[in-house]
């Protein structure tokens, strides 16, 4: 399976500060919040990696995540030029994913949960048509809704509903066999002049090849979109952190405990940051591998 950041977008309801920086490099705790949803694509065992993001962001990424073979992942990138929508990036990845199935996640989404990689990995490798993520929100009129039948598969998709079906927000992690590419390119533009994930998600729900796996009230699906939402995401990062005394998308703990990468080469990219309470406790998560 290939995996796609999406990272463009404008970050408007972030302005002044996405003026000159990507909202998806903004901090979000000790890290840049891409940290987040390349760490999920790495759980779900996915090495081949697409970032899409606006050209003028493009060099920062590629300063920050290189090549990907430091954590032992291929990772490429492209631009959207402009914010023509989430369902686009399947016409600009379709090199990338080629005959495979692919995976999306949004560079703002923030996941973090009990047992998410054997979630992932389970869900990829059954993977059938579509697989679509649904949490538990008390304003649902402010998503994509999905109602399922007992066995989770999706029977219907409200775009942010007056009157909601069920509370089960649609989150930005999506899973599709290769048919996406080809929907992907026959959607046509929303009033709005994008293409539409939801378009996506309707084409799989009426060919009956769409499911909606619950993520549950242990689990924490997180917005950045917003200064306060910005706020609490970072603040809910290192509550946890503090407390648990372990990190949440560090991706070179990620890359070690998936086995891409050795905890010599861990240990190294600790040291190289090892100026920071994040690279110090790189450097420890190695020692504690070797010595295990
Ligand atoms: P949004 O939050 O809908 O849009 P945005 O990030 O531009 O923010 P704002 O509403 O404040 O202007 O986008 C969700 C994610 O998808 C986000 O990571 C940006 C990304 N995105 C693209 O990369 N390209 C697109 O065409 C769209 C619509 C979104």
């Amino acid at each position: 399976m290939k995996g796609i950041i999406l990272a463009g977008g404008t970050g408007s309801r972030l302005y002044p500060i996405t003026l000159a920086v990507s909202k998806q490099l903004l901090p979000v705790g000790d890290k840049p919040m891409i940290y987040y949803p390349l760490s999920v694509l790495m759980l779900a065992d996915i090495r081949d990696i697409l970032v899409i993001t606006t050209p003028g962001h493009l060099a920062q990424f590629q300063e920050l995540l290189g090549d990907g073979s430091r954590l032992g992942l291929n990772i490429s990138y492209a631009t959207q030029s402009q914010p023509r929508g989430i369902a686009e990036a399947f016409i600009i990845g379709a090199d990338h994913i080629g005959d495979d199935q692919v995976a999306l996640v949004l560079g703002d989404n923030i996941f973090h949960g009990n047992s998410f990689s054997d979630v992932l990995l389970r869900e990829s490798a059954g993977l059938s048509g579509c697989t679509l993520f649904g949490y538990p929100v008390n304003d649902p009129q402010r998503y994509g809704v999905g109602e399922t039948d007992a066995d989770g598969k999706l029977l219907s998709i409200e775009e942010k509903p007056a009157r909601p079906r069920s509370n089960r927000a649609i989150t930005g992690l999506y899973l599709y066999d290769n048919d996406a590419v080809d929907i992907a390119k026959n959607l046509r533009p929303s009033a709005r002049g994008e293409l539409e994930i939801t378009d996506m998600n309707l084409a799989y729900l009426q060919r009956g090849r769409a499911r909606l796996v619950d993520l549950g009230r242990g689990f924490a699906w997180l917005d950045t979109g917003t200064p306060e939402a910005l706020l609490q995401a970072g603040h809910y990062v290192r509550t946890l952190e503090e407390r648990q005394g372990v990190r949440i998308a560090c991706i070179e703990e990620v890359a070690l405990r998936m086995g891409f990468i050795g905890a010599e080469q861990c240990r190294r990219l600790g040291a190289e940051i090892g100026n920071s309470d994040y690279g110090r406790y790189v450097m420890t998560i190695a020692d504690e591998l070797v010595g295990a």
